[in-house]
């Protein structure tokens, strides 16, 4: 399974040569590319059982589509791409399928970091990593130092992840602080919030996909995705892909985000 998708010498323009019939990659605006896209990488169980395969497939599948989601964002000069991979609550998935991930995650980023490295991207991760086995958070925290230096995309993985254990985490953070003296509890706004949360320093996510059709957030980025816009597809993860991302993209830019101002037509 392992492939060069990640770093290949496509350019932007040869990355998204032929598309296929109603994409318009003359209607992307290059210059209003979300900086951070977030994926809800959802239906990889759903994407094997349609094929009459068993569960793992699909999320070995679904590491395929991931490959070529990082490249088309590195291609389009986005600045963050975080994905969802592993939340606090998909512990209650039985161990097999716990097991089978935990060794996918580990082996999938032996394989592909030296050509994250290539392609400059930064990784980091967002959650709890001290529960996952040993092997899984070792080759973890030798992918973020091996990459802790680069100054291309960041690649944000979202691995036992629950936005509610973020902002418990985050409040503990700040109580520490506050007994410790260095922080004043009247002083605490939404910055010395964010700072605490796993995505400080990154921008909040602009545009949230999610794939499989499911209408929630599962937990994810409650903090963070105040204002990002949604684009829900029906599509399995497993066939999602970059033309799927430029669809999601040009929805992006035809909206009309506010931020709780006026329609931006009525600003003179
Ligand atoms: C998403 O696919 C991947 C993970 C949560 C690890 P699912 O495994 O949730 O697939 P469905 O939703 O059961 O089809
Ligand atoms: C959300 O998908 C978590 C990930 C994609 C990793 P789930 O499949 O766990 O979400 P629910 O259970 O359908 O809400
Ligand atoms: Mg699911």
């Amino acid at each position: 399974m392992r492939s060069d998708h990640i770093y290949d010498d496509s350019t932007f323009e040869t990355f998204f040569a032929n598309p296929p019939e109603g994409i318009e990659m003359e209607a992307l605006d290059r210059s209003r590319i979300p900086r951070h896209i977030s994926c809800i990488m959802d239906g990889n169980g759903r994407w094997a059982t349609a094929r009459g395969m068993n569960r793992g497939e699909g999320h070995k599948a679904g590491i395929v589509s991931l490959r070529e989601i990082i490249t088309a964002c590195v291609r389009l000069g986005v600045e963050v791409l975080s994905a969802y991979a592993f939340s606090t609550e998909n512990w209650k998935r039985p161990a097999a399928e716990v097991n089978l991930l935990m060794h996918l995650f580990a082996q999938t980023f032996v394989d592909e970091l030296p050509l994250l490295k290539r392609e400059n991207v930064r990784v980091v991760f967002l959650g709890d990593l001290s529960a996952l086995p040993k092997r899984t958070r070792d080759v973890f925290e030798y992918g973020l130092a091996e990459t802790s230096g680069h100054t291309g995309m960041v690649l944000a993985l979202a691995v036992n992840y629950g936005a509610r254990a973020e902002l418990a985490r985050a409040a503990r953070l700040l109580a520490q602080d506050a007994l410790a003296g260095k922080i004043d509890p009247c002083d605490i706004d939404e910055d010395a919030v964010a700072s605490r949360l796993y995505t400080a320093g990154l921008p909040d996510p602009e545009l949230i996909i999610r794939t499989s059709g499911e209408l929630r957030l599962s937990n994810y980025l409650l903090w963070q995705a105040a204002y990002s816009e949604f684009y829900i597809t029906r599509t399995y993860w497993p066939d999602f892909n970059r033309w799927e991302l430029i669809d999601a993209i040009l929805a992006f830019q035809g909206r009309d985000r506010r931020f709780g101002g006026v329609h931006n037509r009525e600003v003179s």
